[in-house]
């Protein structure tokens, strides 16, 4: 069960170690109410939290100048999971916390999917008011540390009339190859249907590799293999957004089409995502996509639902599908009966639905 520290429960009860990074803006508003709804659902189903914080970020990083030290990466590595509130200011350049925090914990703990459903909820008004939820429920597996995020390019010439600046997607066979794997497997526990996004038409080296790779794991797998270019596939999310049950893609391309599934779906607000080491050796790292707003950091007014959802993601990985069923649940039921307009009134609401949830069973 554990990946990490064994923190073993009173009794012997299920126990997980979680470290959590709260972060900038409203990254530690919706995270507590996260934390707070773990914690109902645990008592419920009989397993043990222990939280532990830590406080990597922006803040931090003006403080300190520190980004991601080792020796806290070092304790991460022994968390069961990581549950991440948001990072970023106005304040640090661009880059420095998206590379040396986010995409290092991604490269060093080897989360090699993103995982980013995208489900349309009863009550939620979507950006189209045509598409009703039976038509909308897919989910993104994104593959999560190759691709144009890998690094790779440069700068020559700066400050020239011919400085030149490269970025190259770099895709290989084995890591093409797991997150297909992936894919494939979700595809078969869900609707069978697989779907290969990419634009092999113009990008034919990576194309060539994904679509051959894809092809044979699906083969492998039993399940036909659909394909869409990437642009095709962003006319169809919104015309026909049923044709999708599991779309697999590389790094950019699932950054772009999940924040469309979002729109989709009611917004960023609601947008869970889970990095994944689906070979857990190491924790994974579940995070809302709406990052730290600052906007409206303070004002109690963030929307902790994709924290909530990401919260549920977690425990699904962690093996607790019931708690995490409940914490779906608790979210449908509140957006169902018109979403609160605070993180306190989210909260509340949260807190019935799932107490009303733990007195039926
Ligand atoms: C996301 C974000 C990140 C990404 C950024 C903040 C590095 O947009 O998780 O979708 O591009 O992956
Ligand atoms: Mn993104």
């Amino acid at each position: 069960m554990s990946a990490g520290d064994n923190v073993a429960g009173p009794g012997g009860a299920r126990a997980y170690a979680i470290a959590h990074l709260p972060g900038d803006g409203v990254g530690p508003e919706v995270t507590e109410v996260a934390r707070d709804c773990v914690d109902a659902v645990a008592v419920t189903h009989g397993f043990v939290v222990e939280w532990r914080g830590y406080p990597l970020g922006a803040k931090h990083f003006l403080a300190t100048g520190e980004v991601l030290p080792d020796a806290v990466l070092d304790e991460l590595r022994k968390a069961d999971a990581i549950l991440l509130g948001a990072v970023g200011s106005p304040e640090v350049p661009p880059g420095v916390l998206e590379r040396g925090l986010l995409l290092r914990l991604r490269a060093e703990l080897d989360l090699y999917v993103n995982l980013r459903p995208s489900k349309l909820r009863p009550g939620v008004p979507g950006a189209v008011s045509r598409l009703q939820p039976a038509d909308l429920d897919f989910v993104i597996v994104r593959e999560n540390t190759e691709g144009l995020y890998a690094g790779a390019g440069g700068t020559v010439h700066r400050g020239t009339a011919f400085e030149s600046a490269t970025e190259e997607s770099l895709n290989t066979r084995a890591g093409v190859e797991r997150c297909v794997r992936y894919a494939a497997d979700l595809a078969a526990r869900r609707r069978g249907r697989l779907t290969l996004v990419h634009k092999t038409n113009v990008l034919t080296h990576a194309g060539d590799l994904w679509r051959r790779v894809a092809g044979e794991v699906a083969a492998e797998a039993g399940l036909p293999l659909e394909y869409a270019h990437v642009d095709a596939a962003c006319l169809y999310l919104v015309d026909d957004p049923k044709r999708f049950d599991v779309i697999v893609t590389d790094n950019l391309f699932g950054d772009i089409l999940s924040d469309l599934g979002a729109a989709l779906t009611g917004g960023l607000g609601v947008a869970p995502s889970g990095n994944l080491n689906p070979d857990r050796t190491g924790p994974s790292v579940f995070e809302p996509v709406h990052g730290s707003a600052p906007d409206i950091a303070g004002t109690g007014r963030a929307n902790p639902a994709g924290a909530v959802l990401s919260a549920a993601l977690m425990l699904d990985h962690l093996g607790e599908a019931e708690a995490a069923a409940d914490l779906d649940a608790a979210v449908s039921a509140v957006l169902g009966a018109g979403a609160p307009a605070t993180t306190a009134g989210w909260e509340d609401a949260l807190r019935e639905a799932l107490d009303a949830k733990a007195g039926a069973r």
